[in-house]
């Protein structure tokens, strides 16, 4: 399927890893340039030229820390006047502090949750929508969690500012829906990305007899996550649903929290 999105521009907040990484990997395939924002872009520089020379395309580095205000705002502002407009933005920017009980997390930490989780995503939106607002068109995804709706006890401040972005979806959505901009989130089960990647090698080289789906399996058991599907997520997986609903094929959804998470139990 053609995306519609050859020669177009997006930007991806929180590119170099993860999730935002492999949705600037699917973006440059389709053919559109992509402006990659991070506290250190540069760290994959290598990858984004040799992705850029292969596909035609422009891969635009803009340092920036979501969780500083006008940060955001500078490195949005200079990617759209570099690419002149731009059709989509992801939201992929991840921090997550240590698990921890309810009574265990203080203000400083909550603190940061905020600046980082919910008002990145604001500093985002409130930098991009505007001009998609201006063109008449533009799709903005947010990354919020399985954990947004059905928290675990062990990550209360993290889930509490995911479900604030799921609220946030909404307003957004019916404040710019009237100039074709759409607004939907995904909401990421166990993928296999930094801590959970980590945990993984970890647990198979103390118990190097077992396979990969083996540890998957005791690991959910221990976040005590109920997955049907019984492994953990590909990024590619969830990047797959981001790139479409930038593009213009997922012209008619509008406001959606989209479950990514292989089927996960409540
Ligand atoms: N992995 C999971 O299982 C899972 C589950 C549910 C939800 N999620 C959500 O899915 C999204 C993607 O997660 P992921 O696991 O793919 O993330 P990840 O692999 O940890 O990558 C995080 C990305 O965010 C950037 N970043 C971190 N702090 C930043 C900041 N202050 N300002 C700007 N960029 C920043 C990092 O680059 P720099 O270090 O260069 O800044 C990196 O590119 C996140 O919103 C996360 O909360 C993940």
């Amino acid at each position: 399927m053609d995306l519609g999105l050859t020669g177009k521009a997006c930007a991806v907040l929180g590119g170099t890893r993860g999730m935002g990484r492999e949705s600037v990997r699917l973006l440059a395939e389709e053919g559109a340039n992509v402006a990659v924002i991070s506290r250190d872009p540069g760290a994959a520089q290598a990858d984004f030229e040799r992705l850029a020379a292969q596909h035609g395309v422009e891969i635009l580095a803009l340092p920036a820390d979501a969780s500083r205000s006008g940060e955001i705002e500078a490195a949005i502002g200079s990617a759209i006047r570099h690419f002149g407009r731009l059709h989509g933005l992801a939201v992929t920017n991840h921090w997550m502090g240590p698990s921890r009980t309810f009574e265990a997390v203080e203000d400083a930490e909550w603190h940061d949750y905020f600046q980082n989780s919910l008002m990145g995503a604001v500093r985002a939106a409130r930098a991009v929508l505007p001009h998609m607002e201006d063109n008449r068109g533009g799709s903005l995804v947010l990354t919020t969690a399985f954990s947004s709706r059905a928290p675990k006890p062990y990550i209360p401040a993290y889930a509490a500012f995911k479900a604030a972005l799921n609220n946030l979806v909404k307003s957004l959505m019916k404040a710019y829906g009237h100039s074709g901009v759409r607004v939907n989130a995904v909401a990421p089960g166990a993928i296999r990305t930094g801590r959970y990647d980590e945990r993984l090698a970890q647990l198979r080289s103390k118990r190097p007899e077992i396979t990969m789906q083996e540890a998957e399996a005791i690991m959910l058991d221990r976040l005590d996550m109920k997955v049907a599907l019984e492994r953990i997520g590909d990024p590619s997986e969830v990047a797959e649903l981001i790139v479409f609903l930038l593009s213009a094929r997922g012209g008619y959804i509008n406001g959606l929290i989209a479950n990514v998470d292989g089927g996960t139990d409540f």
